[in-house]
């Protein structure tokens, strides 16, 4: 059975997936928005992980343990900072969605849950983010038999209607 693709309204932080991907940033130290609510979810034992990691580049991604949150492991990515779009912007965040489902299959990772990477203070328009979120998606489908949910997770109604559509427009089945 190939991965079912998911779209759902959700705090990330409470999903029971093997894997949730938080948005990081290259120091790896912790941060606002998803960022710091997986980290006060998981407790401090995910920042000691973290600091031994030395940081990420940005399209790179770092696995830890989920310490107390339900998901068993997070995978730590860096996206791009939206700079108007001539600054690679999209092939980072590819790079930042492929490398997540790299990591994901050498930990045998059979269900994993993404925010929206880069739309929210990195200011990615969400819209642009999301038909390059399902292709790195539709890629890992095809690359990894293991994978059984991919699941997009947004925070509130109006990105849940933008990844709706996008998935509409595209032919995504969720
Ligand atoms: N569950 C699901 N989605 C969430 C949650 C949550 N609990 N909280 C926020 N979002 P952002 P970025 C959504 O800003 O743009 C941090 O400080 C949010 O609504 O968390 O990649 C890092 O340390 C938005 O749609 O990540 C970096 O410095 C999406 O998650 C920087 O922010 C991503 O928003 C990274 O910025």
């Amino acid at each position: 059975m190939p991965a079912t693709i998911e779209i759902i309204q959700a705090d990330i932080t409470t999903l029971a997936v093997d894997a949730i991907v938080n948005a990081a940033n290259n120091t790896l130290l912790g941060g606002g928005g998803v960022d710091g609510a997986i980290h006060r979810a998981a407790g401090p034992q995910l920042l000691q992980e973290c600091a031994a990691l030395q940081g990420c580049d940005t399209g790179d991604a770092k696995i830890t343990g989920g310490y107390l949150l339900p998901a068993q492991h997070v995978i730590h990515t860096v996206g791009p900072v939206w700079y108007g779009g001539d600054r690679d912007e999209p092939e980072l965040l590819a790079a930042a969605y492929r490398r997540c489902f790299e990591v994901a299959h050498l930990h045998g990772v059979k269900s994993i849950a993404f925010p929206a990477i880069s739309s929210g203070l990195y200011g990615y328009p969400m819209r642009k983010s999301v038909g390059i979120a399902f292709a790195a998606a539709q890629n890992a489908v095809g690359l990894f038999p293991e994978l059984e949910r991919i699941i997009f997770v947004q925070f509130n109604e109006g990105a849940q209607q933008v990844y709706r559509e996008e998935a509409a427009r595209l032919g995504i089945i969720s």
